[in-house]
């Protein structure tokens, strides 16, 4: 085959991931993830982070290579995450990308994160149509974007003004009671419960859409489920786990939905795509494909294992990067941690 083989290393977060596609074709995505040790925490710790993308870069750049079938040697191109994310944490990924070019005498491309998650539904879906509108939710971000040519950047059209989706589901399930990371938990409870609480939609009135048409906010509905927990408590009365995620869940994919759908009807795009961890929520998914198909609007979101950050989404943009013929990086590639979109 003519179409690049490319290693692709992720390390913005908690998530060790080295990834191998040729082309658009995926060969491996191997992922160590260090969640466990900073559920006690109930966030993710950076200095936790970084010391274990160190132990786990080696052995999953190897059980990578392993699983596709490949000696190191044989890739084409080398891809790694430069930012946006923890400091410390992609300093790991960037130095070890750095040594693997330079040892390899293979070019070095640095990419963004955010335009990786929308680069990884081609290993999916096959070619993303270009222009179209991504909505990436997780536990770090929460931005909707332009994308016209994916090699050449995202045009951010908004993002969370506080917490993050995947921060408000982790939160919420905090105060549930439910363990951390919490969006599965809420997931899974939402789907025995009934939608009885109406709680608010962020940034969704008349006037803060003059402003805020695209950004999202979503620390005001965390709040107003811990007083409302807090209310039931207090007067005694039972709190129905499922219910309060149920609602909860409505309200975050209500606003989610709704402003993915009017940034592509906004812009005459009619191609949607969906990513990070927050896009496996199955409400979410339900709610766009409904909602999506009454405007017109073709959705793309893919399998939950490729939405969470993983080494496959890098490959698949640096893939993307040697064939459109992109200038590889400079081997002073800098880890950016608030490297804009
Ligand atoms: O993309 P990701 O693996 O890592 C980053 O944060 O970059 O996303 C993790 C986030 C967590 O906040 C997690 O609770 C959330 O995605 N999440 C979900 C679901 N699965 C994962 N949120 C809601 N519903 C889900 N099914
Ligand atoms: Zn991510």
């Amino acid at each position: 085959s003519t179409e690049p083989l490319v290693l692709g290393i992720e390390t913005s977060c908690d998530e060790t991931g080295v990834g191998i596609v040729r082309g658009t074709t995926l060969l491996a995505d191997t992922v160590a993830s260090s969640v466990e040790e900073h559920a006690r925490f109930g966030g993710v710790v950076p200095e936790v982070a970084s010391r274990a993308h160190l132990e786990a870069m080696v052995p999953t750049i190897e059980r990578a290579c392993a699983t596709a079938g490949i000696r190191p040697s044989d890739v084409d191109a080398i891809a790694v995450t430069s930012g946006p994310g923890l400091a410390g944490a992609l300093l790991v990924g960037v130095a070890s990308a750095k040594a693997l070019a330079l040892g390899l005498g293979k070019p070095l491309y640095g990419v963004n994160h955010l335009a990786a998650h929308v680069a990884v539904d081609q290993l999916e879906h096959g070619p993303l149509p270009e222009p179209c509108i991504a909505m990436l939710v997780s536990g770090g971000h929460s931005s909707l974007l332009k994308v016209t040519d994916l090699t050449l950047g995202v045009d951010p059209m908004g993002a969370t003004i506080d917490d993050a989706a995947g921060e408000a589901f982790d939160k919420v399930a905090r105060l549930l009671g439910l363990p951390f990371p919490g969006g599965p938990h809420v997931d899974r409870a939402a789907r025995d419960g009934a939608i009885t609480i109406d709680f608010p939609r962020g940034l969704t009135t008349r006037r803060d859409l003059e402003r805020h048409r695209f950004d999202f906010s979503f620390s005001g509905l965390k709040t107003a489920v811990a007083r409302w927990v807090e209310a039931r408590e207090r007067s005694g009365e039972p709190v129905s786990v499922p219910d309060v995620a149920a609602s909860f869940q409505e309200a975050v994919c209500d606003v989610l939905v709704r402003k993915a759908l009017d940034a592509a009807t906004a812009e005459g795009i009619e191609d949607l795509l969906l990513g990070g961890g927050v896009a496996a929520n199955s409400r979410l998914r339900a709610m766009v494909l409904e909602r999506a198909e009454r405007v017109g609007v073709r959705v793309r979101i893919p399998r939950p294992g490729l939405c969470t950050d993983n080494g496959a989404m890098v490959a698949a943009l640096g893939a993307e990067m040697v064939a459109r013929g992109r200038t590889p990086s400079a081997l002073d590639l800098p880890a950016d941690s608030s490297q804009p979109v």
